[in-house]
């Protein structure tokens, strides 16, 4: 089967070409089932009910987050009715559920888990479990229920989502990094059989410091000082991942980048 995973749609350029662009991959890869990162899509930090509402008109099956999800608490009830996933290893007392199993029209029980990196990750007191000890504790009980197990793992360093991915190696189907927005060209199915990548990418204006305006960027680097954030407008573009699945083991058999500008 063929799975999909889309990097940070970031604003309403992201909204906008994942509304244009999705059909068509879905149509012109056969794809199954489709996952998406959204934390940065309402005007680039975090996720409302309106913004919710509008990517999930679109055929994805699973949205997951990362340390924007925080941004709006409009969003909490959201958690429970609909298939948003917010980062599993962050302060348990904060609302949702950071894992879940959906099934794939095929009838392939899959489970997707959002995951948060802790190295130059910590912010706002939603300090994140070590995410290593996390997933040993998650694991037994999703792949009792899964045929394939997803991880987006939502991190800043290259380092620790590298060591994530040899760790679990032949455990999952896939590790996709998420969060730092740019679009990393490791790809790769990993001896084991679990695909693999540091970063897929963000779903949004490319013409940008990572989503944000390239002069508000540059303002803020040589003055210190911190304009209105603004989302960027040019360059706009959908990244992520098409995987080749076995859905019978339960691993990938490749791993594809994708990076299409409308
Ligand atoms: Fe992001
Ligand atoms: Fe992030």
């Amino acid at each position: 089967m063929k799975i999909l995973a889309i990097g940070d749609i970031f604003g309403r350029p992201g909204r906008e070409v994942f509304r244009d662009l999705l059909p068509v991959l879905i149509r012109e890869h056969r794809v199954d089932f489709v996952i998406a990162n959204a934390e940065n899509a309402a005007g680039g930090r975090g996720l409302t009910p309106k913004t919710a509402d509008e990517i999930l008109e679109s055929p994805v099956n699973v949205l997951t987050a990362g340390n924007h999800i925080w941004e709006h608490n409009t969003i909490h009830p959201y958690f429970d009715s609909h298939p948003i996933l917010r980062p599993h290893n962050v302060n348990a007392a904060l609302p949702g559920k950071g894992w879940g199993g959906f099934a794939a029209g095929n009838g392939v029980r899959i489970g997707v888990i959002s995951l948060q990196g802790v190295v130059y990750m910590s912010e706002k007191g939603h300090l994140a479990e070590n995410p290593f000890h996390s997933i040993d504790k998650l694991l037994p009980e999703i792949k009792r229920q899964s045929d394939v197990v997803l991880i987006d793992f939502h991190a800043e360093a290259t380092s620790e989502k590298r060591a994530l991915g040899w760790y679990l190696d032949g455990k999952v189907t896939a590790l996709l990094g998420t969060h730092t927005h740019v679009q990393t060209a490791d790809e790769e199915v990993l001896p084991k059989g679990t695909a693999y990548i540091s970063d897929l990418g963000m779903t949004g204006p490319h013409g940008s410091v990572i989503g944000l305006d390239k002069e508000v960027a540059i303002h803020r680097f040589l003055t210190g000082e911190k304009r209105k954030f603004k989302v960027a407008e040019e360059g706009v573009t959908i990244d992520g991942v098409l995987i080749d699945v076995n859905e019978k083991t339960g691993l990938s058999k490749s791993i594809k980048r994708i990076s299409e500008k409308i």
